[in-house]
């Protein structure tokens, strides 16, 4: 009996003491918890991270001290973090963030080609996704190859006189040879592109419901018997000679363009563009502004075609840029003239090129070409009182950023630099980099 009593007591005892060092474990913890939040700020975005908890219980005695410790590492850590992202080269340029309003879905046809490459720039720069759609018969990847892999941009190959199937908010149509030497080499493909080519755009258009602006010319004036010329003129066009399947392509382009406005209620936009140059242009098109600088950095005669007094107006690349946005934001829906009215003889603008250049080439006069025109010059009132715009940049300075990219592209084509390129060893800072 006795023995039954003082087990039942020790039991009881034993239940006692467990419990009561349970709850003494659980009060400890209780009252050495702390709770740790602090904020993070991420100088690239701006933003504040907050409310990030830790919970210190397993540092019951020297909470206070530990937390301290612990803050100080982080940021360390942190500081550790920004100065090796220094030393990472920015993969893409700086691009602004769009919402998904304000974000638009932008087909460019021609993307990878001269214009079509800065217009890219500029409206990746802007936030808006982009797709290039190039068949690269006279562009290039490596117009376009800075954007590559970026979640806002897409290169497809294709060949726009095929069907494309895609959805979009708006397209800019450049997608044509521009250069004589181009557009002749294959006529009919040139007729194709900028006929059937175009009716797919139109058509693409139409379907997804997106604003189209078509890429038309100053060459649907032809040798124009009006100066300077206005939109209203009809033009001069020799319809069966060597010129006539860009002329007359784009003409047509321009024919289809308003009977898909009419009947189909597409929503189209027409640039009729002017003489153009700058960076990314291609180093033998054939055209006044290529062959007269690769002439004088070669120090060999300068060739002009005919007597040297017909008269040419140059736009700087970023004016044109400038100008297809502003058509495709507005509402107006005629054709609009874009081009700089500042004329000058082709004979001037050979001697502006040997003074940039700053060699002395002779200049060498030889039989003019067929159907060359006389005059060009835009009337861009049109353009001025629609759309507040007009070129800003001078021939000078936009001949000299253009005679710094041809030399580099001389140098690169230098047996020792071919295939040697890193894109990983290139950084951005603004648009300026990417030329
Ligand atoms: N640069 C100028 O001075 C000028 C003047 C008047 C009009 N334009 C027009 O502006 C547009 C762009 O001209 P650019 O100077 O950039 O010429 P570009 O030759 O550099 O660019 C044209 C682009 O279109 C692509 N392309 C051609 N045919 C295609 C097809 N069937 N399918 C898909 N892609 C195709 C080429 O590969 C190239 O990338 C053209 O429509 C041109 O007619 C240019």
């Amino acid at each position: 009996m006795e023995m039954v009593i003082g087990a039942r007591n020790v039991k009881q005892l034993l239940v006692l003491l467990i419990s009561g060092f349970v709850v003494l474990c659980l009060y400890r913890s209780w009252a050495y918890t702390e709770k740790v939040s602090y904020s993070y700020h991420d100088d690239k975005s701006g933003k504040v991270y907050n409310a990030v908890e830790q919970t210190m219980s397993q540092y019951p005695d020297t909470g206070s001290e530990n937390l301290q410790g612990a803050q100080r590492q982080i940021k360390e850590l942190e500081k550790k973090i920004k100065d090796l992202e220094k030393r990472i080269p920015q993969r893409y340029p700086d691009v602004k963030y769009l919402n998904y309003r304000s974000r638009k879905r932008i087909l460019v046809t021609g993307g990878a080609g001269f214009v079509g490459s800065h217009l890219v720039d500029r409206l990746m720069m802007a936030g808006h996704e982009v797709i290039v759609a190039d068949n690269f018969f006279t562009g290039r990847k490596q117009n376009v190859d800075h954007w590559i892999g970026h979640e806002n941009f897409e290169l497809i190959h294709h060949d726009i006189v095929n069907p494309l199937y895609i959805e979009v908010d708006e397209i800019y149509h450049l997608a044509s040879p521009a250069s004589p030497p181009h557009y002749m080499y294959n006529p009919v493909k040139t007729i194709k592109t900028n006929t059937v080519g175009t009716i797919n755009m139109l058509g693409l258009a139409k379907r997804v419901g997106a604003r189209v602006l078509i890429a038309s010319t100053s060459e649907v004036y032809g040798d124009p018997e009006v100066h300077p010329q206005p939109e209203s003129y009809w033009g001069h066009v020799n319809p069966i000679g060597p010129r006539a399947c860009y002329d007359e392509g784009k003409r047509v382009a321009e024919t289809l363009s308003y009977a898909y406005a009419k009947q189909e209620k597409v929503d189209v936009r027409v640039a009729r563009i002017f003489n153009t140059f700058g960076p990314r242009m291609h180093m033998n098109d054939g055209r006044v502004v290529s062959n007269f600088i690769l002439q004088a950095l070669k120090n060999e005669p300068i060739t002009i075609y005919g007597h040297g007094k017909q008269t040419r107006s140059f736009q700087y690349v970023s004016d044109l840029v400038d100008g297809l946005i502003a058509l495709m934001a507005s509402n107006y829906t005629l054709p609009v003239n874009l081009g700089n009215p500042t004329e000058h003889t082709i004979e001037e603008f050979a001697s502006m090129i040997n003074q940039l250049v700053g060699k002395s080439s002779t200049i060498k006069q030889v039989a003019a070409v067929e159907d060359d025109p006389q005059r060009r010059k835009p009337d861009i009132s049109r353009a001025k009182k629609y759309l507040g715009w007009e070129p800003k940049v001078p021939l000078m300075a936009g001949l000299r950023k253009t005679v710094l990219y041809f030399e580099k592209e001389i140098q690169r084509a230098t047996q020792e630099q071919r295939n040697f390129y890193r894109p990983e060893e290139r950084t951005f800072s603004s648009l300026q980099d990417l030329k």
